[in-house]
């Protein structure tokens, strides 16, 4: 593992109990970070689909931290694969509402902070999905579609500011997020990697970790692929 600095920084990571998100919480931590995991499963109970969950968590962060230089959005479910003219509409909420609002509420709530700071980095987690649009995946590839967006809509916000905002659109990871999905689609998510393997999450972090740092000082609004040669913009 290089050796990355983040000794005397402090960072927020959404849904790092697990998977993708403990992989980038472990790589923070070993590089010195201060790191605080906002989880429906972790020891504060964050629901990051909730505005007001993601107010009261941000006011504890601050009162611990004093100020919050780092933020990765990287809660998210798969929802359910289904076809299109089949996905239930409650499921459409849900999926848009922890995968994508979500960020747009932890953006809004700590952004402000970082931009009186004059420093912060801010690393969305999307996915290829919301590039390429999975067939039977309708509500995360369009949620992450949006998580794309938001990205370059707020990184041209704060250019100025000394917060740089990125994102990364991961392949497939086998972490528990598969246990969400048909063996069909895992398969076919497979198919479509020309590296022909998922990445590791530690592989994620890595990337997620860089675009964290102060290294990471001339990309913002920026969209990272790490999908072994599946995306080709
Ligand atoms: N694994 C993959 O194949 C893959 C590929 C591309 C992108 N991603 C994205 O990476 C991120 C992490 O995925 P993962 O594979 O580690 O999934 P995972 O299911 O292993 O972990 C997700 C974590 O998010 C938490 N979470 C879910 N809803 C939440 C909520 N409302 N509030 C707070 N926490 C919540 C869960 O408790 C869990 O700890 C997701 O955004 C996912 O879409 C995953």
């Amino acid at each position: 593992m290089n050796q990355l600095d983040f000794k005397g920084r402090t960072a927020v990571v959404t849904g790092g109990m697990q998977g993708i998100g403990a992989a980038i919480v472990k790589r923070l931590e070993a590089s010195g970070a201060r790191v605080r995991v906002w989880d429906l499963d972790g020891p504060e109970k964050v629901d990051v689909s909730d505005p007001t969950s993601v107010q009261r968590a941000t006011e504890t962060a601050l009162l611990a931290f004093g100020r919050v230089d780092v933020l990765v959005n990287n809660a998210g479910i798969a929802g359910m694969n289904r076809p299109t003219v089949d996905y239930p509409v409650e499921e459409w909420s849900k999926v848009l509402a922890v995968n994508l609002t979500s960020q747009f509420l932890t953006c809004r709530a700590i952004a402000p902070f970082m931009v009186k700071a004059g420093y912060g980095r801010i690393v969305n987690i999307a996915s290829v999905a919301g590039k390429e649009g999975n067939p039977n995946a309708v509500a995360y590839s369009a949620s992450k579609a949006g998580v794309i967006s938001l990205t370059k809509s707020l990184g041209k916000e704060l250019a100025q500011s000394g917060v740089l905002v990125n994102c990364v659109t991961p392949a497939a990871a086998r972490t528990a997020i598969f246990d969400q999905m048909t063996e069909q689609h895992i398969a076919y998510m497979l198919s479509k990697i020309p590296m022909n393997r998922f990445v590791q999450v530690d592989e994620i972090a890595a990337l997620v970790c860089w675009l964290a740092s102060s290294d990471c000082s001339f990309s913002t609004g920026a969209v990272f692929d790490i999908s072994g040669g599946r995306a080709t913009y």
